[in-house]
């Protein structure tokens, strides 16, 4: 597969994990191509905790279902209904979870290039996490993000230490196949943007 080809195929999973655990070998090769990332200053303020203990995948996986109530408890009733079906994470069923942090003290005061734009750190450690899903996409693993949470509650259940935050829990795991397309357009709630209307030329165009 070229890149191209990767992009394509790359999917945010939720029901299509098969309940394998991702090998280690694979899970290693995956996690070196996030860390070959480019990042501001050079300076790779991510960290990867692997998560694969039980109790701590089901405790997640509680607090994220909270979440989807209440957020399902906000909309109005003809987005409730559309709602309803989706899922937003395969948090027990992928049998491992990433949760990816980001550092802006990594690197130190004079991170080169960051001083006029310091979310360029934060910028970096989402670069990571790309080089992540593609790769796992590549090796036929899935990917699912989930942002249904509480920072706090996620940093103190992972122990992340106070300068440091959790930027994201990734659902990691083999599938059964990569849906063709997204499950936010499949279940009408949203539709892909067409590429059309994110192209300017020159200058920004207010569509
Ligand atoms: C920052 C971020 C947070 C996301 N959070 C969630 C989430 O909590 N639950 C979920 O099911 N998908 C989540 N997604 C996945 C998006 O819904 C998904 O990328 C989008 O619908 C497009 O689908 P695709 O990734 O399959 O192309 C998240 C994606 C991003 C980039």
């Amino acid at each position: 597969m070229n890149v191209y080809d990767v992009i394509r195929l790359r999917r945010d999973v939720r029901a299509e994990f098969t309940g394998e655990v991702v090998d280690d070998a694979t899970l290693l090769r995956i996690l070196d191509a996030a860390h070959r990332a480019p990042s501001v200053g050079n300076s790779m303020p991510w960290d990867f905790v692997v998560v694969r203990d039980p109790a701590t995948l089901n405790t997640f996986a509680d607090h994220v279902a909270d979440k989807r109530r209440e957020f399902h408890a906000d909309l109005p009733a003809d987005r409730a209904e559309t709602f309803n079906p989706i899922k937003i994470e395969g948090i027990t069923e992928s049998g491992t979870g990433i949760v990816v942090t980001h550092s802006q003290s990594r690197g130190g005061t004079h991170v080169l290039g960051r001083a006029t734009v310091p979310e360029t750190g934060l910028y970096s450690t989402i670069l990571a996490i790309q080089n992540l899903w593609l790769a796992a996409t590549a090796e036929g693993v899935g990917v699912g993000w989930v942002s249904f949470y509480d920072t706090p509650f996620l940093t103190e259940l992972i122990g992340i230490p106070e300068d440091v935050r959790p930027v994201a829990w990734l659902c990691v795991g083999p599938v059964r196949e990569f849906q063709q397309i997204p499950d936010l357009e499949r279940f009408g709630w949203r539709d892909r943007r067409p590429l059309d209307d994110a192209i300017h030329w020159e200058h920004f165009t207010h569509r």
